[in-house]
């Protein structure tokens, strides 16, 4: 299985690798990441984070994230719910606080 890496603009944290297809929420912690997560269920946005880099494009928002995103940050699209990512490429995160 692929593995893949994610890395964050806060350099307290040091990439972690994760397989094809996981879900960020299910791996990412408080020990290992800057990004929290309340929810888990995209309703929050607790996980809001601006993906920095992608190696390919990351899978496509889902219709609730998607609706949620435009209401909060409509001119924002490199945002996502961490919580709604299935992980499909190399990626860099930015915890955004709003
Ligand atoms: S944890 Fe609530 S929206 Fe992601």
């Amino acid at each position: 299985m692929n593995k893949r890496q994610i890395s964050f603009t806060d350099d307290k944290y040091e990439p972690v690798e994760l397989p094809d297809e996981a879900c960020l929420s299910e791996h990412l912690t408080v020990q290992n990441s800057p990004i929290l997560f309340g929810c888990r269920i995209g309703i929050c946005g607790t996980c809001l984070v601006e993906v920095v880099s992608e190696k390919d494009p990351l899978t496509e928002r889902t219709e609730n994230e998607k609706e949620f995103l435009d209401a909060l940050l409509p001119d924002r699209k490199e945002c996502r719910l961490a919580c709604q990512v299935n992980i499909n490429t190399d990626i860099k995160l930015k915890k955004i606080e709003l």
